[in-house]
């Protein structure tokens, strides 16, 4: 029947938008599940929305000033929603919330409450008090694990995660790279216990899933309590949910070459299921810009352990970050970053002009690099790193590989998937394909994607399923 017709008060809704790194995906999720909580039902857009949050990054250019931008085209409609009579909050979570503070406040009077990245268990009590009285501020860093508190993906009515989910297993960083704001946003490194992630994960595959990347702003160095004390690695912590029943693939991001120890090399040797492809910010190919970084790894370690990883396992493929025009890079340095790239070979890789950020030491450093010459390397690198992304991709054309399944694509017939290194595959195939791995002859490449088909016919699968 209609709706209309219920005498339950209405529920409200609740409108996410996240910016940056997956984290804050993870994390926008888990700010509507203790909504949901809460009565509030997601939204897809925010004219739709009772509560808007943003939930911002503040690890690059202009971040700030995109989230203001933004903010003021959601103060016309909250000034729209005024007119007819509803109220809309609106709220600022995420990096740029825990490092402008009261500052947004008070530049954006109109926005109700401003949330770090470690209270958002407390949302709801926000919420309300911003209600009350707008301007609610809570940047503090408690004690208390945010994780435990929010609700559990099993508990918030197993909102559909499709077939791959993220995992946050370790917040925070302590390794003050010089250009970084993560340990002063994000506070100082934290792991969630064993158990608490086992939970998740378990709950997950019940609920679906069958990809699980565990995310970390330096998720190699989780060390969180195992379930009977004592401390688990990373690598431990794989091996074990590598058994978690309907979980077949397994990623971890993003990590820092220095805490790539033995034990994750050897789960990468041993675990069919850790994907081999691995994101590994090298920033800088140049050993005096490295130590400027404060990044502990030179270039000959960072080699060292591509060739460890290679050599346990042989089919893996590396991503990178490098930042371009650091205070101090000469043409020398810059050209040690492009023979680094070179000599490594990457699959993929993301390169950022140096932007200044207030409070890190980098923001202090004589011989900032002009912005035009920043520019000119950054097209050298991204040149270099087109290509090698598209030779990575070709070289796949004519391979089988192994695709898990997700969706229908647009055209009809068609599924898509994504390969061990991320990569959408389409297929054409008779049924969907949704959360089964399947063997894929690739037989091209499109700009972004590649176009596959199945190895083995479907009709022989099903007459093995029934057997
Ligand atoms: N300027 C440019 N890029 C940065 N990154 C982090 N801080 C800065 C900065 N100040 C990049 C790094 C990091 C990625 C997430 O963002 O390459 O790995
Ligand atoms: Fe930032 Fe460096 Fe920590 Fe990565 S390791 S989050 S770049 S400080």
């Amino acid at each position: 029947m209609s709706d209309t017709t219920d005498a339950k008060p209405q529920s409200k809704a609740v409108f996410v938008k996240s910016y940056g790194c997956q984290m804050n995906v993870y994390d926008s999720q888990r700010m509507a599940d203790v909504m949901g909580a809460e009565g509030y039902r997601e939204v897809a857009t925010p004219e739709e929305a009772d509560l808007i949050l943003l939930n911002t990054c503040h690890i690059r250019e202009r971040a700030a000033e995109k989230v203001y931008h933004e903010l003021g085209r959601i103060r016309e409609l909250k000034q729209t929603a005024k007119s007819e009579g509803r109220k809309v909050l609106i709220g600022v979570a995420g990096c740029v919330a825990q490092a402008e503070g009261e500052e947004i406040v008070k530049r954006a009077k109109y926005v109700d409450l401003v949330v770090g990245p470690q209270s958002y268990h407390r949302l709801p009590d926000l919420v309300a008090r911003a209600g009350i009285q707008p301007g609610v501020v809570d940047t503090e860093f408690p004690v208390e694990d945010k994780f435990a508190k929010l609700p559990k993906p099993a508990e918030a009515k197993a909102r559909s995660r499709g077939i791959s989910a993220f995992v946050t297993v370790q917040e925070g960083c302590d390794k003050f790279c010089t250009f970084c704001v993560v340990p002063y946003t994000r506070g100082a490194e934290v792991s969630r216990p064993v158990t608490a992630i086992i939970a998740e994960v378990e709950a997950l595959a019940e609920a679906g899933v069958r990809e699980v990347s565990l995310l970390g702003q330096n998720v190699n160095a989780y060390h969180g309590e195992g379930p009977n004390g004592g401390e688990w690695t990373l690598a431990r912590l794989l091996r074990r949910l590598a058994e978690v029943p309907g979980i077949l693939r397994l990623r971890y991001t993003t990590s820092h070459p220095s805490e790539m120890s033995d034990d994750l090399i050897e789960a990468h040797r041993d675990l069919g299921a850790l994907m081999p492809s691995l994101h590994l910010p090298v920033q800088s190919g140049s050993n005096r810009i490295l130590a400027a970084m404060n990044r502990k790894h030179d270039r000959d370690s960072y080699f060292r352990t591509i060739d460890r990883l290679r050599a346990a396992r042989p089919d893996i493929a590396f991503s990178s970050d490098f930042i371009i025009g650091f205070p101090g890079e000469t043409d020398a340095d810059f050209e040690d970053t492009m023979e680094l790239i070179r000599q490594v070979g990457f699959a993929a890789a993301y390169s950022f002009k140096y932007s200044i950020r207030p409070g890190t030491p980098g923001a202090e450093m004589d011989g900032q690099i002009d912005e035009a010459v920043k520019t000119e390397r950054l097209y050298a690198v991204q040149a270099l790193i087109t290509s090698q992304q598209r030779a990575f991709q070709q070289s796949l054309v004519g391979q089988t590989i192994e695709v898990l399944f997700e969706r229908a694509g647009r055209k009809f017939g068609q599924q898509v998937g994504r390969s061990p290194y991320l990569s959408p595959v389409q297929v054409m195939a008779p049924s969907s394909l949704a959360g089964r791995i399947e063997r894929i002859r690739i037989i091209g490449t499109e700009t972004n994607s590649l176009n596959g088909e199945l190895v083995d016919p479907i009709s022989a699968r099903a007459v093995q399923a029934a057997e």
